[in-house]
């Protein structure tokens, strides 16, 4: 049972349940790129994103890594436990692309020779600066060890991914995590989705995320559906 609207953001929608600690997250159909300048709405693109990131967090529970995470509740709906956000966002690096190589002046497609994390200020109004520990401890976003523990469980996540993706013929470029806490634990939370991953097939180099709509490169709902199908995943909405 889905209580008031909470908190809408772009993709997402956080409504209150009938149980205490714990709210419904729900999963748009809309595309949004540049801190939400570019916008389309993508039918089914909700169910493909509730499917991945509905199973992600199920394989990242059996690795033992905690997650908001309880059920997946509908189509488009799970059940997760009620987090008080850190406005940092976690990115992972595994290979160079999107904003590190206009920063860095790297090519894209460079390998990096150990994953690299990177701390962003969630502010789609200040377009998410790049920032260090000392940023976030001194503004009050996150403490020293807060930072080290989600970097800790993000690179745990890395290692899963990286080879869950492998095994179906795709790299794990980049991807981003955001982290809140639940009582006194830090708990993953939020989605992961091809909206905030980079994953390339691994023969060809195509791109199978977001990017195909942030560069028109082609139709988003295929590449997500070839995503959930080599995951073994199965959606209902057929396009
Ligand atoms: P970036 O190259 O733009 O810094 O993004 C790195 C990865 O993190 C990419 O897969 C997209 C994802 N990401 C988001 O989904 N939302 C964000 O706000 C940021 C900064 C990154
Ligand atoms: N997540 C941000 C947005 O939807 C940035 C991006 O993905 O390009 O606007």
């Amino acid at each position: 049972m889905r209580g008031i609207l909470l908190y809408e953001g772009k993709g997402k929608q956080l409504y209150a349940s009938e149980t205490e600690g714990e709210l419904i997250q729900l999963f748009k159909d809309d595309a949004t790129a540049f801190d939400g300048i570019k916008h389309d709405v993508i039918a089914g693109k909700g169910e493909l994103n509730c499917a991945i990131s509905s199973f992600i967090f199920e394989k990242l529970h059996t690795a033992g890594i905690a997650s908001h995470y309880v059920a997946r509740t509908g189509s488009i709906e799970m059940r997760v436990k009620q987090l008080s956000m850190i406005p940092v966002e976690v990115v992972v690096r595994n290979i160079a692309a999107g904003s590190i190589c206009k920063r860095l002046g790297l090519e894209e497609g460079l390998v990096l020779d150990r994953p690299l994390t990177e701390l962003f200020y969630k502010s789609d109004a200040l377009h998410d600066p790049l920032i260090n520990t000392e940023h976030a401890e001194l503004f009050g976003w996150a403490t020293r060890e807060d930072i080290a523990f989600m970097r800790e469980a993000a690179l745990k996540v890395n290692t899963e991914l990286t080879a869950m993706f492998a095994a179906i013929g795709i790299k794990l470029v980049d991807y981003k995590l955001e982290f809140g806490k639940h009582g006194g634990q830090i708990l993953l939370g939020d989605e992961i989705t091809p909206d905030g991953c980079r994953l390339w097939d691994a023969e060809t180099n195509r791109k199978l995320d977001k990017d195909v709509f942030r560069r028109d490169l082609g139709g988003l709902s295929e590449v997500y559906h070839e995503v959930a199908t080599r995951l073994g995943i199965e959606i209902a909405y057929q396009a």
